[in-house]
């Protein structure tokens, strides 16, 4: 069936509003808008202020609605203006969120469990499902058990608010993930930030230190694509008796750290969002870490239960992952990989521009040409290392990458002289 041009009516706005004018969140019509006190309430006076310094930076930032074509190529619909684009910017790796089986498995455990859970796991919330999956999780990570949680977001929260307790000096690498650094800020353990991969920097922060040491590293770094420097941090861990937790949400081309983590005490969080195209988020470790994070880690207790939808997704998202069409989609990615970007070890590619307007002048040019790859700027990462952050699928088409490798081979001399 030939493809349709413009998204199915379901799924465009009822509203076209030019970029310009486009609102930070999705408005209600405006006569349901409520009576709002406006300007002279010392509330307003103060959300005006902060949001007028975010566009004085330049920072200012909406959503931009984009809806996907029927065909499972990373293409779709920009709705604001229709403009056809493919999409560079989703994390969805092995293109599973629109994989039949995995549809499927969602849309049957909608029909048989409902919408929602209802409750969160330790009240009624808990579902044979969830069950499974934690099984399938901890056989995919070679652990005793995991822990499911909402995301991948509350993953880290939960682990590090439980384990980052008074007492412990919890280590983290300067790049983590904001997961991570908002799980530090709620855990009440001493916290020693150590420099990018520099193990030797780790030990120096932790020297003198008398007590229990927590490490926390991303395993693929979110906006570098780079990994961590995972045989010295178990080594370092394993010498120093220290918990090593590493975030393997973008590590859908490993590398396979179990072998590494052998005597190590190790928390392996990961996300049901990213390559399994689904959401939520998990811990993967030993039987008596996940059993305290189920009585201790807030964002499990206090929360409601992932979807049926969801759990099932990912449970049917693991079979092919672990199946040899897994082999097949990995291997797809891994040679789009080399058609963009020739020796890197992950589908994220940064391409560092350096000044913030050169990041989104590069961003909307590419966008021009049907490209959509974001531009990154600070606070996300570090000052004057703007960059376009490019992430590869196995679901992208061959014409599209070539299209994207010839846009931003003209963008690396501007990266090269940056
Ligand atoms: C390294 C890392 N950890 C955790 C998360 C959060 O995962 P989730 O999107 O499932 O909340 C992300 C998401 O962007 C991430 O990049």
């Amino acid at each position: 069936m030939a493809e349709p041009t413009r998204p199915p009516a379901a799924l465009r706005g009822e509203v076209s509003t030019p970029a310009s004018t486009r609102p930070a969140t999705s408005e209600a019509p405006a006569s349901s808008a409520g009576a709002s006190p406006g300007a002279g309430h010392p509330w307003t006076a103060a959300v005006d202020e902060r949001s007028r310094i975010i566009r004085a930076q330049g920072r200012w930032r909406a959503p931009r609605r984009f809806d996907p074509a029927p065909a499972n190529d990373g293409s779709g619909w920009l709705a604001d203006d229709g403009r056809r684009v493919v999409d560079f910017a989703s994390n969805d790796y092995l293109g599973l969120a629109r994989h039949p089986q995995v549809v499927a498995s969602a849309c049957e455990a909608t029909e048989q469990l409902g919408t929602g859970s209802g409750a969160s796991r330790l009240v009624s919330g808990s579902r044979s499902l969830h069950h499974r999956l934690e099984a399938a999780l901890a056989g995919w990570k070679h652990t005793e058990a995991a822990v499911v949680f909402p995301t991948g977001f509350a993953a880290n929260l939960g682990v590090l608010a439980t384990f980052g307790e008074r007492g412990v000096l919890l280590c983290s690498d300067e790049l983590n993930h904001a997961s991570i650094i908002d799980g530090a800020r709620l855990a009440r353990a001493e916290v020693a930030v150590y420099r990018h991969g520099d193990v030797d920097h780790l030990d120096r922060v932790a020297s003198g230190w008398p007590g229990r040491v927590l490490v926390v590293s991303d395993l693929v770094f979110s906006m570098d694509g780079d990994l961590a420097p995972v045989a010295e941090l178990a080594g370092w861990c394993r010498r120093r008796q220290a918990l090593l937790v590493l975030d393997e949400a973008h590590a859908v081309l490993g590398p396979d750290v179990g072998p590494l983590l052998q005597e190590v005490e190790a928390i392996r969080v990961g996300t049901l969002s990213k390559t399994l195209g689904a959401l939520g988020g998990f811990a993967a470790t030993s039987r008596r870490f996940a059993e305290l994070l189920v009585n201790q880690a807030r964002p499990y207790i206090f929360t409601t239960a992932p979807t049926p939808a969801s759990a099932a997704a990912a449970v049917a998202a693991l079979d092919i992952v672990t199946s040899a069409e897994g082999d097949q989609l990995r291997a797809r990615l891994s040679s789009h990989i080399e058609q963009v970007a020739p020796g890197h070890p992950t589908p994220i590619v940064p391409v560092v521009l350096g000044a913030e307007a050169a990041a989104v002048a590069a961003s909307e040019q590419l966008l021009a040409e049907g490209i959509w790859v974001p531009a990154i700027r600070p606070p996300t990462v570090p000052a004057g290392t703007a960059r376009l952050r490019v992430t590869l699928s196995a679901a992208h088409r061959a014409a599209d990458l070539q299209r994207l490798a010839a846009a931003l081979a003209a963008l690396r001399p501007a990266e090269a002289g940056r």
